[in-house]
């Protein structure tokens, strides 16, 4: 089809109206599969809009596999699956404005890249895993051996930390693993430290048990700790690999310190390594654990690494708390599923694993850096990012007059969801609006997009 006339409003953005409409036509039929559409130019003239603005329809469009591209030859329709052509969604040419935009691009931190999820491994070894007489009967209490005991070989190989396979527990979840470990910590430790701003799906464990709460407070280049030399309590809550939310690791220096700190104290470190496999420029620091395993508690997780759906987390418990710990839990049934245990456990076995976190260390490390680099070319010297060296996120601070909650409400206009860091805070606020962006399971183009529609939208 080489002419489409549209009724382009002005309530809504002109890129989203011709990519709804490209969309409805598509879905209708009325485009063909293997159809061209009209170049960006012929688009942009005829709708009197400019090329930029047809572009970023057609990505979205090509984002989402209705179209693709095909270098100079154009672009031209893909084939639909019988199931989707079903939707039949209205042509929204004589139909009123919505006032909520579709969401185009999430900026979801809580996820993972499905693209390269390895599928087919896990769905034959969980078939496999199915067939085994173990699988029709509870599992062990504080987690299958097999999986500890890869656990144990992984740990001391990949974070340094050695320990073995009776010093681990597994668990659903670290917040669940939190909750746990406050019933075994209250009696004699009635407060804990806890980083400001900070993972506040841990502060609401340890809120949960009525824990005082003291704030070691973080700064963008990382922890004050001279705060250990007065604080009363004798736990401490923290992620040093990769803090979350700022993103510093803690040089060995800081990670001596608060060994030192624990030992005076004779009290424990809660150490959350939740995505310590993902540092893109220096090799993963080794954990505070393998510092001294007799002060810190290790928690560990497949959330982040993996499948946050699998439901896995892991701790390497201190010596002196591994009776106390199994004896407090002795009629409690293991919260984690046997069967993906079984199965992660032979996924590590066999060497899958291993292969898995390079794969997707390269993955995230390409995203990553294309991120940064658009939001970079996008935005200059309006932005400061933070965090870009591990992880699956960064923080993005915005000079703007707006507040955290009008950026949000802004780019959700605009399509694309934001996150906002305010409740990560807690006696300390950011002085200039932070929000953060989560990568690891949108597209290159999906990442393209996401930030076009920001500067869009800011
Ligand atoms: C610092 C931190 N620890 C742990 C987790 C979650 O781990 P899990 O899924 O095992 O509860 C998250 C999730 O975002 C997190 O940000």
């Amino acid at each position: 089809m080489d002419d489409f006339i549209f009724l382009l409003t002005d309530n809504e953005a002109k890129y989203k109206q011709i990519y709804q409409q490209l969309k409805a036509l598509i879905l209708q039929g009325t485009l063909a599969m293997n159809e061209s559409l009209p170049s960006i130019r012929k688009m942009a003239e005829t709708l009197q809009v400019s090329r930029n603005t047809t572009l970023t329809a057609y990505e979205q469009l090509v984002a989402e596999g209705y179209i693709r591209g095909e270098g100079r030859k154009g672009y031209f329709v893909n084939a639909l699956e019988q199931v989707f052509l079903q939707e039949q969604p209205q042509l929204v040419l004589s139909q009123p404005q919505r006032d909520t935009s579709p969401l185009l691009v999430d900026f979801l931190a809580g996820a993972v890249d499905q693209q390269h999820f390895p599928i087919k491994t896990w769905r034959q070894m969980a078939n496999q895993i199915l067939q085994e007489s173990p699988c029709y009967q509870y599992g062990e209490m504080f987690g299958e051996s097999s999986l500890k005991e890869q656990l144990a070989q992984y740990l001391l190989q990949a974070r340094g930390v050695y320990t073995n396979s009776e010093n681990i527990i597994i668990g659903s979840s670290t917040q669940q693993m939190l909750l746990y470990l406050g019933f075994l910590l209250k009696d004699d430790f009635s407060s804990i430290l806890l980083e400001d701003p900070g993972y506040n799906g841990a502060r609401e464990a340890f809120q949960l048990h009525n824990f005082g709460i003291e704030v070691l407070p973080v700064h963008e280049a990382g922890a004050q700790l001279d705060v250990l030399n007065n604080c009363l309590a004798r736990l401490l809550y923290v992620t040093p690999s990769h803090h979350f939310p700022y993103g510093a690791s803690m040089s060995i220096q800081q990670r001596q310190t608060l060994i030192r700190w624990a030992q005076k104290m004779n009290g424990y470190i809660l150490e959350d390594d939740y995505d310590g496999e993902f540092r893109y420029t220096q090799q993963p620091f080794p954990a505070l654990a393998s510092i001294d395993p007799s002060r810190v508690i290790y928690l560990g997780t497949f959330s982040k690494s993996f499948l946050p759906g699998v439901r896995i987390s892991y701790m390497v418990l201190p010596n002196d708390l591994v009776q106390p710990y199994k004896i407090r839990f002795t009629h409690f049934e293991q919260n984690a599923s046997t069967l993906h245990q079984r199965t992660m456990a032979r996924f590590m076995a066999q060497g899958e694993w291993t292969r898995h976190i390079k794969r997707m260390r390269l993955t995230y490390k390409q995203k990553m850096q294309h991120l940064v680099q658009e939001l970079q070319q996008q935005f200059g010297e309006q932005v400061t990012i933070l965090g870009e060296q591990s992880g699956l996120y960064v923080l993005v601070k915005v000079k703007s007059s707006l507040s955290e909650q009008q950026l949000i409400q802004q780019a959700e206009s605009h399509g694309v969801r934001v996150y906002p860091t305010s409740p990560f805070f807690l006696r300390q606020a950011s002085v200039e609006p932070m929000l953060q962006l989560g990568f690891s399971k949108l597209t290159m183009e999906e990442i393209t997009l996401g930030v076009h529609l920001l500067k869009k939208a800011w």
